[in-house]
């Protein structure tokens, strides 16, 4: 079985922030969540997340999560003593029980590099290492003449000669579950932060004879730990670049990967082009030959083949049907649902309403609570007053109605098949089936009248 324990008990103090540091998001979502993908991707046993600062609400962020445990570590006395909070949990195992140490301020390790490490580890121990150019702050991985790892030695603790390695340790390591337990209770903090080092363990698996392995990240980004806003910002831009790299790999046209956001799941199909700007959030879908325009937002919309999204436009749980135009400047609410080459145009919002094939709300309205037919025109200006203070009510528009401009639709109310509604109208009861229908006062001119003038 294999556990993984994720270390998130520290403090983040250069976040200069009340909210825990594995709290903070990466492309839409806590840190904590990314590890706990990458974590769950390997299958594990067990998963622990070992908390302090802010424990309360990291726990509460992810009670009831199967699989999920945590450890209060308080106060914090370094990564060994971290890890040692968790040995309760790591069960007793049997020889092949391998414990994988993750970070919860690394957030993009990828599975497959997670994997490689398991593998090298065989039935010993292994560390993610890589080289830097400039390694200073990192524990570095000491090697003897034939190359193999004698220890991890902490940037503070090294001699000069031991900072001039490039080697460092990522802090993720992977262990058997029964020997780390041994080398957890014989580290000590006699060192010069006076901290409990889980590095320490590397040089008792060496003393005792383990085998020790290295192996590295697919990608140096992966390893890129948050300390700060500044790191945050640059980690959210890398992993956005990565985001954009597998649409581009995809098949998908960006008119400007630098200048793309997925936060969430972003499923495209075949020649599907988004412009500038764009914002993608929760889970998005674009069937084939999809065009999405400058700056739209987007947030779990389904959008059908070939329809365009032009520029500005805000959707949110929505539905686009096949051949559809929304914007620029559209806005698409919770339970719009646009039939194919439905066409919902500039400063119109819809909520809630169905607007059938076909039909058209080109400019300036408000459909809500509505279910609108198929080849309707509903002109600007077009409210549907749907809400009384109190209730919400619906506003049903049958196949072939064109609305006139600057209507009121007093809802609950019915417009039949084919009917007109005279531009003004305010509509309280049924319009019938294909006759005008319009509630208009009647126009004067007054004789005579003169516009005030002023004096000078
Ligand atoms: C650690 C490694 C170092 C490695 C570096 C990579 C040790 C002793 N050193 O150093 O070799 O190059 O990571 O970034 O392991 N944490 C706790 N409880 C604690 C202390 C830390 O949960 O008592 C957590 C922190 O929240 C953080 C992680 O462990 O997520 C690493 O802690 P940090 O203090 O950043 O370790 P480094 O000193 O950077
Ligand atoms: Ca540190």
């Amino acid at each position: 079985m294999l556990n993984i324990v994720i270390l998130a008990a520290g403090m983040g103090k250069r976040m200069q922030s009340d909210l825990p540091k594995v709290l903070h998001t990466l492309a839409g979502k806590p840190m904590l969540d990314h590890v706990l993908d990458g974590a769950r991707a390997l299958s594990p046993g067990r998963i622990i997340v070992v908390v302090g600062h802010g424990a309360d609400r990291v726990q509460a962020a992810y009670a009831g999560q199967e699989g999920l445990h945590f450890v209060l570590q308080q106060p914090q006395q370094g990564t060994g003593h971290a890890v040692q909070q968790a040995v309760p949990l790591l069960g007793q195992g049997d020889a092949d029980d391998a414990t994988l140490v993750l970070y919860g301020d690394v957030p993009l390790v990828q599975p497959e590099t997670l994997r490689s490490l398991l593998q090298a580890r065989g039935r010993g121990l292994a560390v993610l290492t890589e080289h830097l150019a400039d390694p200073t702050g990192y524990g570095r991985i000491v090697r003897d003449a034939q190359g193999k790892v004698v220890r991890i030695v902490e940037h503070k603790d090294a001699s000069p000669a031991e900072r001039r390695i490039g080697e460092v340790n990522t802090g993720i390591v992977a262990a058997p579950t029964g020997l780390l337990k041994d080398w957890l209770s014989r580290i000590s903090n006699d060192n010069a932060q006076g901290e409990y080092y889980l590095t320490d363990i590397i040089g008792l698996a060496v003393a005792d004879g383990a085998p020790v392995s290295t192996a590295h990240p697919g990608a140096a980004w992966e390893t890129l730990g948050v300390n700060s806003r500044l790191q945050q910002a640059e980690l959210e831009r890398i992993w956005q670049r990565e985001l954009a790299r597998r649409q581009l790999e995809a098949g998908v046209t960006l008119a400007d990967p630098a200048r793309f956001d997925q936060r969430g799941s972003l499923k495209c199909g075949r020649d599907v082009y988004i412009d500038v700007g764009c914002v993608f959030e929760g889970e998005v879908e674009l069937a084939d030959g999809v065009r999405v325009g400058p700056h739209c937002m987007l947030r779990d919309v389904r959008v059908g083949a070939g329809a365009r999204i032009e520029a500005y436009s805000h959707l949110q749980q929505a539905e686009v049907g096949a051949q559809a135009q929304v914007g620029p400047y559209a806005r698409l609410r919770p339970g719009a649902r646009l039939e194919e080459q439905a066409h919902i145009g500039n400063f119109v919002e819809i909520k809630n309403s169905r607007i059938g094939k076909g039909s058209k709300a080109n400019h300036l309205a408000y459909v809500g609570d509505a279910d609108v037919g198929q080849r309707v025109n509903i002109g600007a200006g077009t409210i549907t007053c749907n809400y009384d203070g109190v209730n919400k009510h619906r506003t049903v528009i049958e196949d072939d109605a064109f609305i006139g401009s600057d209507t009121q639709l007093v809802a609950p109310v019915t417009v039949r098949r084919g009917a007109t509604l005279g531009a003004g109208t305010t509509l309280t009861r049924e319009a019938p089936a294909g006759q005008l229908t319009l509630s208009r006062s009647p126009q004067t001119t007054i004789a005579g009248w003169k516009r005030p003038v002023k004096k000078s």
